[in-house]
């Protein structure tokens, strides 16, 4: 079996997937699980760039360095690439559906979904956008995606 890989979307690839792809790495890490780990964003905006400032001071509080990630927008193949790809919040989802490949939703909508319905009790909801916040919207982002890593995780090593 080849190696699992997760992609996190989020709209601008700046400020929410780039904590929850540094959440997951630390998790498996720790959980000593070999997995291939991305994030992009549905608007090409921000290509290029690292993420936003607060991100990257955010993961730093909690030891991780992601000064070095760059943005990059969503790519058809990524559909083909990646076993599950998880949607920051439900329009990142629609639009996810909306250009993911007629061959992809047939075969296994399984594979796409919300990355809060892996929280047991927060199913639906959004990690909200902090673009416009403040740091503390930020550190809420790290407390929503670091919770949804660690279940992930626990849903892998089962
Ligand atoms: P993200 O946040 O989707 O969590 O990366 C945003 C980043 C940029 C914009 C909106 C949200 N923007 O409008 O440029």
């Amino acid at each position: 079996m080849s190696q699992p890989s997760v992609l996190f979307v989020c709209l601008g690839n700046i400020c929410r997937s780039p904590l929850a792809e540094a959440a997951l790495r630390a998790e498996t890490v720790a959980a000593g699980l070999a997995i291939t780990i991305d994030s992009a964003g549905t608007g090409g905006w921000h290509a290029g760039n690292p993420p936003d400032a607060r991100s990257i001071a955010e993961a730093a509080k909690h030891g991780i360095d992601i000064s070095g990630y760059r943005a990059r927008q969503v790519r058809p193949q990524d559909f083909q690439h990646f076993g599950q790809i998880f949607a920051l919040d439900p329009q990142n989802l629609r639009d996810l559906k909306r250009i993911a490949p007629h061959e992809f939703l047939g075969r296994s909508t399984a594979r796409l979904g919300l990355l809060m319905d892996l929280v047991p009790g927060r199913e639906g909801s959004a990690v909200i956008d902090p673009y416009g916040g403040t740091e503390e919207d930020f550190a809420a982002v790290w407390g929503d995606v670091s919770e949804a890593a660690r279940r992930l995780v626990a849903r892998m090593v089962r």
